[in-house]
């Protein structure tokens, strides 16, 4: 440490020579003094060799540089499939159809898995406020409080009985230890499932990562649960946060 500090003192001192050198007129005695280098982090214990990749990874994503995090809106209350249903019937059906397979061209299939996994909550709600592509906008006509409940009834056709029961019985198996039985959590560190923002502004493709791989002290899971395992506990985890449909609490 102190051989490493002189080092220090000594390259500042030939680059101040320089500097004067080099006719530089500040006094050498308005140098900032040299900041003292911190005491390097003990190494924490690493879970399994390919963690640390994924941190990396996780530090640039989107969500984590801020690009869309920051500006995605988080619904002021708890978000409700069932507030949705009417709001979905009366202004939706028409072009997404009452079993939300899509009745015009372009319209997602909302019964596939692929808006539920890939997209967070709060992109969609996004698509819905300022439209996208051949649906119209519907910030002016509908409130705020409306076009959430209807975007949680729309992804809410990705979800299935068979694989909340599935996913409820894994999360009480493996996960309540950490994440405590109403997902708010309980070991420090773990995000609350319940809150409006978690629901909100996360996309399950990124949390099916963290979970198949680990994130932070929690231990990766692909080693023991298969594929659909794992996508089964994340449905159930992503309905503690909005009152589904489907009555499996
Ligand atoms: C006039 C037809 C029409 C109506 C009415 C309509 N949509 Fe859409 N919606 C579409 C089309 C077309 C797309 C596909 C847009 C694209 O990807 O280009 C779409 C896409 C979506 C998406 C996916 C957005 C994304 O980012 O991928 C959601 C969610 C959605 N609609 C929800 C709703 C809700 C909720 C309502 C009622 C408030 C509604 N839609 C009303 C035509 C409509
Ligand atoms: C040993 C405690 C522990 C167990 C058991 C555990 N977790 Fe976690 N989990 C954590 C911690 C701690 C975090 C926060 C990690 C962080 O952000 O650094 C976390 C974060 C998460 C996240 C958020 C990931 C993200 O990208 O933000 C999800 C989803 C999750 N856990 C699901 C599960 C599931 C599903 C199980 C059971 C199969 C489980 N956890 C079991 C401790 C645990």
């Amino acid at each position: 440490m102190v051989s490493r500090r002189a080092l220090v003192f000594g390259v500042i001192l030939v680059l101040a020579l320089i500097a004067a050198a080099c006719g530089d007129p500040r006094p050498i005695t308005h140098m900032q003094a040299p900041t003292p280098i911190p005491p390097k982090a003990e190494p924490t214990a690493t879970l399994n060799p390919t963690l640390e990749a994924v941190q990396t990874a996780a530090e640039t994503s989107p969500q984590a540089t801020g690009k869309s995090a920051e500006a995605l809106p988080v619904p002021a209350q708890r978000p409700s499939a069932k507030a949705g249903a009417s709001v979905f019937a009366k202004n939706c059906v028409v072009c997404h159809g009452e079993d939300g397979k899509g009745v015009i061209p372009d319209t997602p299939d909302m019964t596939a898995p692929d808006l539920f996994r890939n997209a967070a909550p709060a992109e969609l709600f996004l698509s819905v406020s300022k439209g996208k592509g051949a649906m119209p906008p519907w910030e002016s006509s509908l409130k705020e409080e409306e076009r959430w409940n209807a975007v949680f009834y729309a992804l809410d056709f990705a979800v299935t009985e068979d694989a909340l029961k599935r996913g409820k019985d894994i999360f009480t198996t493996n996960c309540v230890v950490c994440h405590g039985e109403d997902g708010k959590g309980i070991v420090e560190g773990t995000p609350d499932f319940t809150s409006p923002e978690f629901v909100a502004t996360t996309r399950l493709v990124d949390l099916f990562k963290s979970v198949s791989e680990g994130k932070g002290t929690m231990p990766p899971w692909k080693g023991q649960l298969s594929e659909s395992d794992r996508w089964d506990v994340l449905t159930y985890i992503r309905t503690l946060g909005y009152e589904s449909m489907h009555g499996m609490k």
